[in-house]
């Protein structure tokens, strides 16, 4: 075994050096912001195409935000991104009940409220607007209102709903729910769908690997332009209703090779920098931690966000990142503390009083505990924990395909999805169909025209032979397709339906006593599996 392993990083060191060779050939550079590194003497580009040149707000997110005293989100988090700062900026939104009559203000000055993560790069902007009325429309701007009503310095007027007030009864609602997405041709269509559906969302919950900006093959320095393409062109969503996110292996840091080759980029994006930055979680009204594990509730359900990568034993990214690159993990303020939170929220989202007012609890996280060949780690970890407080319905993704099991524990499942049955197990589902593959290839050089080409022909054709080159490359387990084939061999019994469609996932809460999960074709928007689980 240990001679495989030498065998393998070795392979690594050559695919590494290999690619470099290639991409050195290959050398390109984009300008779009430079900034000079003293330190090197050289210059890096900087990419902030989505921000706007004047330093008004761009890329407009919310997320639940407050808590009542039954537990209830009483706002949201507005966030927003300015290019490079040209002055000391407010962060202020505006709003009001009705359309164009912004008449309550709130700005912050709390650390954190504006966030830079790289030097001459996009501020991040948070607010926290709570104690809002429950289940009612709120008309917001938000930016610098230094000026008045200059609308270069403040967003367009979006528009949000409050969550509802579950003691007046429960109210059906809808959340989209998928993994790994990515900017670009690969997940148009999906994007596209999206849309179509996006009036009967309530919410988004995007469960990891967001946009796919650590693995660009160029030269050129594009994290910060494919993060921010994938955000733009998801605002339909973000600006307008939470967009609930976790961390998947995509957010861990920046392996390009330009950050290999630039100390100061790749320390700058390590350990989820700028997805910690960018998104603002409810993880303090929650007892968790940054955006890595939070819970918060909407209507009847409780819905508790997991660490699959780091914090916990075996974790993926508890140590360094899956290509040894860079060190990762640690936000546990002290030894298992990450455990210990998810045991207590559990423990608490399943007793007597809260199960009473939020009958449902549903767990998201990134890295399944089936059907791939790294799963075990995470099994190992949490499955008996989250049968122990009765969870109702698992789901991740980091696969790129579809899978919905059986209820289950250890391996072993029940054909029978009723309420019964279900004791004692747990219904996995694995949604990570919209599309990505890990080469997202955007932008305006020659270069990344032929990219975007030839990544609109490996969405389709090459997804496979990716999965077979890299992990060859890497010396990494996790993509293996042995490894894959045979953890599927062990795991397709519990198997309920299985697509490798490109598709998204939509729960309906429809009360109290009933959810129905969809599985939505990106392609016709027809449903291609469903499963309804009831009280
Ligand atoms: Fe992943």
């Amino acid at each position: 075994m240990r001679g495989g392993y030498v065998w393998n990083r070795t392979r690594a060191r050559v695919g590494v050096v290999l690619l470099v060779c290639i991409l050195l050939a290959l050398g390109h550079t984009r300008a779009n912001a430079v900034r000079t590194n003293k330190r090197h003497s050289h210059t890096t580009t900087l990419s902030t195409s989505s921000t706007s040149p004047g330093g008004g707000p761009s890329l407009v997110r919310l997320a639940f935000a407050g808590s009542d005293e039954v537990g209830q989100p009483t706002g949201v988090s507005v966030s927003w991104s300015t290019g490079p700062k040209p002055k000391d900026l407010k962060s202020v939104v505006l709003l009001g009940t009705e359309q164009g009559n912004l008449t309550l203000r709130v700005e912050s000055t709390a650390p954190g409220s504006q966030v830079t993560y790289l030097a001459g790069g996009t501020t991040h902007h948070h607010v926290e607007v709570t104690g809002l009325e429950p289940d009612t429309t709120y008309y917001y701007r938000c930016g610098d209102d230094s000026s008045g009503d200059d609308s270069s310095m403040l967003s367009e007027e979006h528009s949000f709903r409050t969550a509802p007030d579950v003691r007046a009864g429960a109210k059906g609602f809808t959340v989209a729910v998928w993994g790994d997405m990515g900017a670009g041709n690969c997940s148009q269509k999906t994007r596209e769908m999206m849309q179509a559906l996006s009036p009967s969302v309530d919410f988004a919950w995007h469960l990891g690997d967001i946009a796919y900006q650590d693995d660009w093959l160029f030269l050129d320095f594009a994290y910060e332009k494919v993060l921010d393409e994938y955000m733009a062109s998801m605002e339909f969503f973000s600006a307008t209703r939470a967009y609930m996110t976790l961390a998947g292996n995509h957010e861990c840091d920046c392996h390009s090779i330009r950050c290999i080759l630039d100390s100061e980029l790749r320390n700058s994006l390590h350990n989820f920098t700028a997805y910690n930055a960018r998104y603002r979680m409810p993880s303090k009204e929650s007892g968790g931690i940054m955006n890595m594990w939070y819970s918060f509730n909407y209507g009847p359900v409780h819905f508790v966000n997991l660490d699959s990568e780091t914090d916990y034993y075996g974790a993926a990214e508890g140590e360094h990142d899956e290509f040894y690159l860079l060190d990762s993990g640690h936000f546990n303020p002290y030894p298992n503390a990450y455990m210990e939170w998810l045991e207590e929220d559990l423990k608490q989202a399943n007793s007597v009083a809260n199960r009473t007012l939020r009958p449902w609890v549903i767990a998201g996280t990134h890295r399944p505990m089936y059907l791939y060949g790294n799963a075990s780690s995470m099994r190992e970890a949490v499955e008996d924990l989250l049968i122990k407080y009765d969870v109702d319905l698992f789901l991740g993704g980091h696969i790129h395909s579809y899978f919905r099991t059986y209820p289950a524990k250890a391996g072993e499942a029940v054909k029978d999805y009723s309420p019964e049955a279900r004791a004692g197990k747990l219904v996995n589902i694995i949604t990570g169909t919209p599309g990505a593959i890990d080469r997202p290839m955007r932008g305006g050089g020659v270069l990344a025209r032929a990219g975007d080409w030839v990544a609109s022909v490996l969405s389709k054709a090459g997804r496979a032979a990716y999965e077979r080159v890299v992990p060859w490359l890497t010396g990494g387990p996790r993509h293996d397709p042995r490894r894959d084939a045979e953890a599927l061999e062990d795991d397709m019994s519990i198997v309920a339906h299985h697509t490798h469609e490109q598709s998204f996932g939509m729960l309906h809460i429809l009360n109290d006593s009933a959810i129905r999960w969809e599985l939505v074709s990106s392609e016709t928007g027809e449903s291609i599996d469903r499963l309804e689980l009831t009280k």
